[in-house]
């Protein structure tokens, strides 16, 4: 199965993606971490991992270019799950990963600035949807402040439940991700959430993973 983390703009996509193959590596899983993106961040981050001779090491690969999609469907014949990690603009490799695909998880802040760059996402994703028919997409809210949740995320939901509303593959996860230090202080460890002590962030990302992973 082939996971992309998706989002034509900045919204702590690395974070999750190295999060989701962590989680499903200390699940059983063969995991191959894709990092789609110039930037390295994924790559920089499987250094740091691979410093501390205790964590199970997770295989990784670089791609980018027209060959992508291909290289990902290939690869997911030798794993239980590629996932990716793509960078944060409209670009070649994260919408050829969109055609290969089986889940696009989308992660969006919830202000009204960033919810107005969600129509680029979705406009790749329908692009993408037309070619590759078992694309599903999961939208899930990060970056939540724990002291408005209630009101921020409120707002946030019903705006993306209607710019979805047409797309009957796509849904908006129960679960949100909320903004905490331990996300920032894991990542020079080469961790992934789930290996943090922070029982809140971890008990929220394991919900999180089950609606999306079944
Ligand atoms: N839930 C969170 N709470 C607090 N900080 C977070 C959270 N998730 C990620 N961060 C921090 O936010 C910053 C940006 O996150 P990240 O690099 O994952 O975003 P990105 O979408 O991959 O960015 P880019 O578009 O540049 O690739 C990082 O410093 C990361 O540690
Ligand atoms: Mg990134």
């Amino acid at each position: 199965m082939i996971i992309t983390v998706f989002a034509t703009k900045s919204s702590t996509k690395t974070s999750i993606a190295v999060s989701i193959s962590v989680y499903l590596k200390n699940n059983g899983y063969d995991v191959l971490l894709a990092d789609l993106d110039e930037q390295s961040s994924a790559s920089d981050w499987l250094d740091y991992r691979s410093e501390n001779v205790n964590l199970k090491q997770i295989a990784s690969v670089k791609k980018n270019g027209k060959n992508v999609a291909r290289d990902l469907i290939e690869l997911a014949m030798k794993y239980n799950y590629v996932v990716c990690d793509c960078g944060g603009k409209d670009y070649l490799a994260g919408r050829l990963s969109l055609l290969a695909a089986d889940v696009a998880l989308v992660p969006i802040f919830p202000t009204n600035l960033s919810l107005l760059t969600l129509e680029s996402s979705l406009s790749a994703i329908r692009d993408a949807k037309n070619f590759n028919e078992k694309l599903m997409v999961f939208i899930v809210i990060t970056g939540v402040n724990s002291n408005i949740l209630v009101k921020d995320t409120q707002e946030a939901r019903d705006l993306i439940n209607e710019m979805i509303s047409d797309m009957d593959y796509c849904v908006l996860t129960e679960n949100c991700i909320t903004t905490r230090k331990i996300w920032s202080d894991i990542t020079p460890l080469g961790l992934g959430i789930t290996e943090s002590s922070n029982n809140k962030a971890v008990d929220q990302f394991e919900k999180l993973m089950k609606e999306i992973i079944k």
